[in-house]
């Protein structure tokens, strides 16, 4: 089959090394890719949030697949987008519908669903401008430290965590008067949760799903979690806490009531889900949904998985998840990003990247493309993850760490400690 991947950072590197494994594959197309996915597929010049251009290219390729790796065009619909349209009817397509990306596209639309379907999560409040003195009370009633979320997509940005409260006082209005723009003109008001986060991910057809397993992300740019927040420095894939008994809580009182409310809500999901949870001494809460892979969980999830991605694929297509045979790797998998000096702030792109002879682990790009001289070049704030296996975390990450300095580019920056906190 021919198949249509859009996006263009690691993740989308690590699905498409999975999918061109594939008997099934005729040709993969990546749109708009990065240097990692042009050397695999073909890397084809389109916006993913350009639906009618990404219409057309799939109309004259006669894609048969289309498979969505960022949030942005779900958010916007791009799953409801080909419905009805008659020249569509055979494409298969793995994304949410519309409906279900409001998951993550609305942290009030999730926390009623969470609430509607007795998913745990914390306790919480939405308010607008309108009512802002209930934000208020309610924050009063809180203990410190505060949480406050912008309810629409703030590009990571949109949570505030504070200890005084005469600030979270301020903060609130802040938002709600335009802070993070449209996306904070409604405001989640949370309860703060303790306990460690771990990520869940599960492949769903709207009706039965499959545990793609654990992982942990390491969020800010600097060794021992300290500095500003990043899309991710590095991942563990499954995380150790993560024991069965837990395992067993996250399955019956989060994923089977998510899949469940989808359907008791009418809501068409084909595609990832991604659970975002606190473990609070054993007892699993929801921070977040996302209606897509995390990244770089991605690049430590695929190559864990075993069984053909496109034929889980294809059963996400026809309804048929629940027969379809699936298997993952026993073996640990960790990722090491390495980012430009200056990320998460401002960063210079277009430096050239040497990579050396690799020895036991595979390189995911992110932030990457070809000069036009057609040298391999930095992109972006992310630009290359280095993912391996190991029977312990210790194995994966040695061999992560030894091939990262194999790869080379001015300002190289990243984490060292990845996957420590883990470590007995
Ligand atoms: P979110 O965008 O909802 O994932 O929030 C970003 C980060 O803020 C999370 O990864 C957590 O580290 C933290 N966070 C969000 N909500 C809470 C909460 N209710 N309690 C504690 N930490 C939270
Ligand atoms: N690594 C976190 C995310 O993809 O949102």
């Amino acid at each position: 089959m021919k198949v249509l991947l859009l996006g263009s950072g690691g993740r989308e590197h690590a699905l498409a090394w999975k999918i061109i494994q594939s008997e099934k594959l005729e040709k993969l197309f990546v749109a708009p890719g990065n240097a990692g996915t042009g050397i695999i597929a073909e890397n084809v010049d389109l916006n993913p949030n350009d639906f009618p251009a990404v219409a057309d290219f799939i109309e004259k390729e006669k894609v048969d697949m289309l498979i969505v790796g960022p949030e942005e065009p779900l958010v916007l619909g791009i799953g409801n987008y080909f419905e009805g349209d008659k020249r569509f009817d055979r494409l298969m397509i793995i994304a949410p519908s519309r409906e279900g990306a409001v998951l993550e596209g609305s942290k009030d639309f999730a926390k009623e669903f969470m609430y509607r379907h007795n998913i745990p999560t914390a306790a919480y409040k939405s308010v607008t401008y309108d009512n802002l003195t209930e934000g208020i009370e309610f924050l009063r009633t809180l203990k410190p430290p505060y949480v406050l979320k912008a309810d629409g997509l703030a590009a990571g940005k949109g949570v505030l965590i504070i200890d005084d409260l005469h600030e979270a006082e301020e903060e609130l209005k802040d938002m709600l008067q335009g802070k993070f723009g449209k996306a904070s003109e409604k405001v989640v008001i949370e309860e703060y949760l303790t306990g460690i986060e771990i990520s869940v991910f599960a492949l769903t057809d709207g009706i039965s799903y499959k545990i793609l397993g654990s992982a942990k992300d390491y969020k800010r740019i600097g060794n021992g979690d300290t500095g500003l927040n990043t899309g991710g420095m590095g991942a563990v894939s499954p995380v150790p806490f993560a024991v069965e008994a837990f395992n067993k809580k996250v399955e019956e009182r989060i994923i089977k009531p998510t899949i469940e409310g989808f359907k008791k809500d009418g809501i068409k999901y084909k595609g990832f889900v991604f659970f975002g949870l606190m473990n609070d001494n054993g007892e699993p809460k929801v921070i977040e949904y996302n209606v897509r892979m995390g990244d770089p969980e991605t690049e430590v999830i695929m190559p864990r998985l075993k069984t053909d991605l496109l034929t889980l694929f294809e059963a996400v297509a026809n309804k048929e998840l629940d027969k379809a045979e699936f298997d993952m790797d026993n073996r640990y998998c960790t990722t090491v990003m390495l980012v430009s000096a200056g990320y998460p702030g401002s960063y210079e792109k277009g430096k050239p990247i040497t990579i050396g002879e690799i020895k036991g682990s595979i390189v995911f790009h992110a932030g990457t493309k070809f000069s036009s001289d057609g040298k391999v070049v930095t992109n972006g704030g992310r630009v290359i993850t280095v993912s391996s296996y190991g029977n312990t975390i210790e194995e994966a990450l040695s061999l992560s760490y030894n091939n990262v300095d194999k790869i080379d580019f001015e300002g190289k920056t990243f984490r060292t400690d990845i996957g420590r906190d883990l470590l007995k």
